[in-house]
């Protein structure tokens, strides 16, 4: 496994509400390699985005990180000031999200865009900032760079305003680049080249990657290592190969038989009924136990831990696939 760029201990995130706190996020641990990309799957409101969010220091209010560390070069990011924390997002950490229209402002071009944020960090005239804009134009696939500088953000189309994101993400040359469903909002030819685009990138310039997202057709593609998240907290975390090969967690078996191109050999094929259930109505014992085929009065009493269940690959269930029951 690659030296650690970034380690998240235990990291705790809520947002409080009138019935109590709601934890989005309880309690995950896991770490990105050097050059690792890492996805993290799950479904809608399982506590992926809050995670990215956590991490780069924006959750929104009220909603805090309760506890846990998230470590990287020797500093716990949670103990840095707003402004120290501003500083590591326009340099070490960068993000994109499914929308590039609501991170572009829609009244400069989105050479002026890119351009600014390039002069924020470095020390740069305006011509040497133009013509690194061009440059990162050029990098990330736009044809006519020069005069794509000169567009406004909705003259171009989801794909290219993609591609503007990222290459306005590169400007810093980021450590660490979290891609939050960076393509679901366009159509699937386009989805394709935005995350090859991101995995040349990504091995070219030695860069980390979190990638957030729902399609288990993208993590065979992009990833190195997986977690998949359940109700905010991590279900089952293995290599990528690994996952696909040997699935070990029920939820997971469900979320790729939901893929109809990645059916497990798996004797009980089923898909998963029902919903993630209210963070604030967790049941005692196993949260996803009310959608799983393999529940038992146990999995209703006690709360599996995330345990170890082979090299590198671990999982939080009392009844693995193929593996018996868990003591
Ligand atoms: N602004 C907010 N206010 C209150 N609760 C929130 C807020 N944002 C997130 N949550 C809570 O955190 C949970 C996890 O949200 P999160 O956005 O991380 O889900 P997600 O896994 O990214 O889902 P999706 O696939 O839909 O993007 C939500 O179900 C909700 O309970
Ligand atoms: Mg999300």
């Amino acid at each position: 496994m690659p030296e650690a760029l970034l380690e998240v201990k235990e990291l705790q995130t809520s947002f409080p509400t009138k019935d109590g706190p709601v934890p989005a996020v309880n309690r995950i641990s896991f770490r990105v390699g050097k050059g690792e990309t890492l996805a993290i799957v799950g479904e809608s409101g399982s506590g992926k985005s809050v995670t990215a969010l956590s991490i780069i220091g924006l959750v929104d209010r009220p909603g805090k990180v309760t506890g846990g560390e998230i470590r990287m070069d020797n500093r716990n990011l949670l103990e840095l000031s707003g402004r120290q924390m501003r500083r590591i997002r326009g340099s070490e950490i960068a993000m994109i999200f499914q929308e590039p229209m609501t991170s572009l402002n829609p009244v400069f071009t989105v050479g002026s865009q890119i351009a600014e944020s390039l002069r924020a960090h470095q020390r740069l005239t305006r011509a040497e900032a133009r013509s690194q804009t061009v440059d990162l134009l050029r990098l990330v696939g736009i044809p006519d760079p020069d005069k794509a500088a000169h567009r406004f953000p909705h003259q171009l189309s989801g794909g290219m305003r993609q591609r503007v994101m990222i290459a306005s993400a590169l400007s810093c040359q980021p450590k660490l680049l979290i891609a939050d469903e960076p393509t679901t909002a366009l159509d699937v030819t386009v989805q394709a080249q935005i995350l090859d685009l991101i995995r040349q990138l990504a091995r070219r310039m030695g860069m980390s990657v979190i990638l957030i997202t729902h399609d288990l057709g993208v993590v065979a593609e992009m990833a190195d290592r997986v977690i998949v998240m359940y109700a905010g907290e991590i279900v089952e975390e293995a290599g990528a190969e690994e996952l696909f090969d040997r699935p070990l967690h029920p939820y997971t078996i469900g979320l790729m038989n939901a893929l109809p191109r990645l059916h497990v050999h798996q004797e009980e094929l089923y898909s998963i009924q029902g919903t993630v259930p209210h963070l604030l109505r967790l049941p005692p014992g196993c949260a996803f136990q009310s959608r799983c085929p393999a529940a038992t009065a146990r999995c209703r009493a006690d709360k599996p831990e995330l345990a170890q269940a082979a090299d590198g690959h671990k999982v939080r269930c009392f009844h693995p696939a193929g593996k018996g029951e868990i003591v």
